[in-house]
């Protein structure tokens, strides 16, 4: 095992050639006419998943976008980790933005710049390459599966059937994950928990046209002005959710769990440096590792309607329509999110205008026991490559097929990632330092070793 290093070393321009190939397909889930470039997306992992040791691999339809399932088993008596991934990205949009194009990946200050360089195309090749030292080296001490789907980044609509109708062939003891971030290398961790989503379009709708404003200003409800009614109707000034029953089931943790989630040493005030404001607006009573962690939160995504042109236009708009998404934490579902969001919406919004709430996705959160087997040999492995104890967090993002996975395969998660807060996931210059590339696939190796052990 201690020849990782050194097999790294030896094979990582290669590593890197073949990951910026990935990075070079724009494999963006969101759009709908994307399917040539996401059937090469998935063909082009399928390749890499051969070329590192896969004894089989093949690209599987769903009802979206393509599913990658790969596998090396090599005695069904030993246990056998599943490995997830997404080969999707988010949009790049804003180009403008990005020093260099987001589809031809580079290297600068010792960091991959490109779109899905860390999340997950970054993160997913550590986890191939980890694998194919294990192959190459003839150490690899049980069965590999892997599952790299093409819909994350839209909530993964199709997986979850895909798994009901492949049980058997996702049969495994673990599901190892890299798709989360840690805190620095110097302060490594590992992701416990992550929330779940709920996300809505909501649209309010007057008059059948535009109006002059002169004319009817004064007389009709302006569905703009009702929007930002209706959004200033969703939190109070400290951030706590308005909508009733918003809380009911959030589960609250002991001051134990509080204080084990807290000892991460997390800079507040470099937190908010790194993002260009002066301050953080976290939930009163929680540190901001807390409030993005075991809180829910609410927030506006996008929000439009009437003349956004250059210049004055003097009118009533005939519509106005927000993008909103909660994120929740255990045991809150988006089913019953919607039920009291729409409840709320139906008490708040006047009879004058009509209005629309849309779903547009849906995932439950996820916790894992810290105490677990699978977690002592991630926790083992991450301090044998960064020289310190990984101390566990709750992540804010979500991966809402984990939960499923639990749910239809009856398999419990690891979240072994080793991505930055930097890394500007999901924003214009995402990017993935090389060493939490490497260092991300020693500890992966050691992570088979410690689990078999
Ligand atoms: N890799 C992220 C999940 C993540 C981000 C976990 C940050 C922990 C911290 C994943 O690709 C992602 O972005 N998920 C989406 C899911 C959504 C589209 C349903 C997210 O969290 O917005
Ligand atoms: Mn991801
Ligand atoms: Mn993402």
């Amino acid at each position: 095992m201690e020849n990782v290093k050194n097999y790294i070393d030896q094979h990582k321009e290669r590593f890197l050639r073949e990951l910026f190939n990935l990075i070079r397909i724009p494999s963006i889930s969101a759009v709908k006419e994307n399917k040539e470039v996401m059937y090469r997306a998935a063909s082009c992992v399928k390749d890499v998943l051969i070329s590192s040791g896969a004894s089989q691999a093949k690209v599987m339809d769903t009802d979206g976008w393509p599913v990658v399932y790969g596998e090396k088993i090599i005695n069904p008596y030993l246990p056998t980790v599943l490995i997830y991934g997404h080969y999707d990205v988010q949009p790049p949009e804003p180009y403008e933005q990005w020093i260099s194009h987001p589809f031809k990946p580079v290297i600068r200050d010792n960091k991959i710049f490109g779109r899905g360089a860390d999340d997950d195309k970054g993160q997913l090749f550590m986890q191939i390459k980890a694998f194919e030292f294990l192959v190459k080296e003839n150490k690899l001490p049980c069965n590999i599966k892997f599952l790299v789907e093409g819909e994350e980044e839209i909530s993964s609509p199709s997986l979850k059937k895909f798994c009901i109708e492949n049980k058997k062939m996702l049969s495994a003891d673990v599901i190892l994950v890299s798709d989360t971030p840690m805190l620095s290398l110097a302060e490594p961790t590992i992701t416990t928990g992550l929330r779940g989503i709920a996300y809505f379009e909501l649209t309010i709708t007057g008059p059948d046209r535009d109006l002059h404003s002169g004319h009817y200003g004064g007389a009709v409800n302006n569905p703009a002005n009702v929007l930002a009614t209706v959004i200033a109707s969703l939190k109070d000034n400290d951030g706590a959710v308005l909508i009733p029953e918003f809380y009911d089931d959030v589960m609250q943790l002991s001051p134990e769990e509080r204080e084990l989630l807290n000892q991460v040493s997390f800079n507040e005030d470099q937190f908010a440096k790194n993002i260009g404001i002066r301050k953080l607006h976290v939930e009163k009573g929680y540190t901001a590792l807390e409030s993005v962690g075991i809180r829910p939160s609410l927030d506006v995504n996008g929000i439009w309607g009437g003349y956004t042109g250059q210049g004055a236009k003097t009118i009533l708009p005939a519509k106005a329509a927000a993008k909103i998404s909660m994120r929740l934490v255990p045991n809150q579902t988006p089913e019953k999110m919607k039920a009291i969001f729409s409840a709320y919406l139906q008490k708040i919004i006047p009879d004058n205008v009509t209005y629309h709430l849309t779903p547009l996705h849906g995932g439950n959160p996820y916790v894992i026991l810290y105490d677990t087997k699978e977690i002592k040999a991630a926790a083992a492995a991450i301090e044998k490559v960064f020289g310190k104890k990984p101390l566990p967090v709750r992540s804010g993002g979500s991966i809402p097929v984990v939960a499923d996975f639990e749910e239809v395969l009856g398999i419990k998660t690891v979240l072994m990632g080793f991505g930055l807060h930097t890394d500007a996931i999901h924003s214009p210059n995402e990017n993935f330092p090389l060493e939490n590339f490497y260092k991300g696939i020693e500890s992966l190796a050691w992570f088979y070793h410690f689990y078999t052990i």
